[in-house]
């Protein structure tokens, strides 16, 4: 269908001023006076809408019945005009409406409630909140590609489909097209008869086998859909997720921590350079202050607390934490939010975590009790990364791993790179969807996803 964007009219209006255009889209609102009425079109390709201003005796009355109604979607050539209100509008010549909308479409009034919208999640795109959070979604991906494309990593696309837990913390999905009514004696004879002749599920991570690419290539960075069967009905976590995840060779702690602030603060530049409208429209309705608080983290240091001084820091708090703050059990978000919100006020790297929290393959610190990893934290949310420099120690590794339970043979070509000459190594993984959360100032993680998927729900 020929047409022009309406992004591309307000963009460049000199263009178009005083010609004839034709625009898709679809009635965000329609009001009437006795002789104008006045049709609000948007195509999604810009958060603004573009005013139609049909002249009502000369426009068929059945075609702008229909046209008017919210919801509806049409076609519209006529004349752009400058508007002192609206920056321009269209004089309507004629208008063809592509689909009609009755009125029982839920979306009549200018503002909903983000918990109504989560019932309809099939036409929330439709609105200008969640216009901003998908703009804002691809924008930052985007980013992330740049990023890491024009720092000299390779894009690896890591298997979804695996047999092993990264994190080892049972929350992998089985993926199996065995008969529910089957009837096996043993588990291993159940998993031997399945697809693969063993067990598997989907992927948690792609770390191990990032580290797999990444010791020959040198820097990989895996993005995409990650899995957990998490029971966790909280607002920052979803059984599907999306992580993106750099591994880089010849790097410690010191080196992954450095990179990770760095892509941090591009990837927020990189937002609120080329989404402006959005991020206005985030500071006034989502949170206000907005705006600001990113150019601060953009241009200042993050904070870094190792976990042992943060937990002197919490129990000097004076909070009454619903969880007990003690050294060796693991921050609870509460415990996250004080540290971030009240205390760092910025995103904090919490350093050194006793081993005993963290997984099987984070390198182990000389005092034997903690290890070479950190979470970044930031106001409002907690944790967006999870960081640690990589065990490359083959014995130590193994002894990780044994210490663990962990099946050794399920991992047989990962412990083989600490074989065939290892290296100092580091990686994290950011959650795309925390991290817009943070950009925008959403606060529930169902609402920067098109479709959540939830314990109970999909
Ligand atoms: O801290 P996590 O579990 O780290 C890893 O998976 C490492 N293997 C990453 C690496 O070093 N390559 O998860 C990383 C991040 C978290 O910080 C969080 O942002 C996000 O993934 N995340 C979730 N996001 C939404 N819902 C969930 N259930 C999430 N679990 C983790
Ligand atoms: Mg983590």
């Amino acid at each position: 269908m020929k047409h022009t964007d309406i992004s591309e009219l307000f963009a460049v209006k000199e263009n178009f001023i005083g010609k004839q255009v034709t625009v898709c889209g679809w009635v965000r609102t329609a009001r009437d006076s006795s002789e104008i009425a006045f049709i609000e079109l948007n195509d999604g390709t810009t958060l603004k809408n573009l005013q139609i201003v049909v002249q009502k005796k000369s426009a068929d009355q059945a075609v702008l019945k229909q046209a008017a109604c919210v919801g509806a979607s049409l076609k519209v050539t006529g004349g752009l005009v400058a508007s002192e209100r609206n920056i321009i509008e269209v004089n309507a010549d004629t208008i063809e409406v592509l689909g009609v909308c009755p009125s029982d479409f839920p979306l009549q009034k200018k503002r909903h409630t983000l918990d109504f919208l989560r019932t309809i999640p099939h036409l929330r795109t439709r609105t200008k909140t969640f216009e901003a959070v998908f703009a804002v979604r691809s924008q930052l991906s985007m980013a992330i590609h740049t990023y890491f494309q024009t720092h000299g990593y390779k894009y690896l696309h890591a298997p979804i489909i695996t047999g092993s837990d990264c994190e080892g913390a049972g929350e992998m999905f089985r993926l199996t097209t065995q008969p529910w009514n089957a009837d096996y004696k043993t588990a291993e004879e159940y998993y031997a008869d399945d697809f693969f002749g063993k067990k598997a599920g989907l992927s948690v991570s792609c770390q191990l086998e990032g580290e797999m690419a990444a010791m020959g290539l040198g820097r990989i960075y895996t993005f995409g859909p990650t899995f957990r069967a998490e029971h966790s009905n909280t607002t920052r976590h979803v059984a599907e997720f999306w992580q993106v995840e750099p591994e880089v060779c010849f790097a410690e702690l010191d080196d992954i921590i450095e990179i990770a602030q760095e892509f941090i603060k591009y990837i927020i530049k990189s937002v609120m350079d080329n989404c402006p409208d959005e991020m206005q429209f985030f500071n006034q309705w989502m949170e206000k202050g907005l705006t600001d608080k990113l150019t601060h983290v953009v241009e200042s240091d993050f904070a870094r607390v190792t976990y042992t001084d943060a937990i002197e820091i919490l129990k000097k708090s004076g909070k009454d934490f619903k969880f007990p703050v003690s050294w060796g059990s693991d921050l609870q978000s509460e415990h996250e939010r004080y540290l971030t919100d009240e205390y760092f006020k910025k995103p904090v790297f919490v350093t050194d975590y006793p081993m005993d929290i963290k997984a099987f393959y984070m390198k182990q610190n000389p005092d034997g009790k903690t290890v070479a990893a950190t979470d970044l934290l930031v106001p409002g949310i907690g944790e967006i990364i999870g960081c640690s420099e990589r065990e490359a120690d083959y014995d130590k590794l193994k002894a990780a791993m044994e210490k663990r339970g962990m099946p050794l043979e399920a991992y047989t070509g990962y412990l083989a790179t600490r074989k065939y000459g290892t290296v100092p190594h580091s990686g994290f993984g950011l959650g795309l969807d925390r991290a817009l959360m943070y950009v925008t100032g959403v606060s529930n993680i169902r609402d920067v996803i098109q479709f959540p998927r939830n314990y109970g729900t999909l």
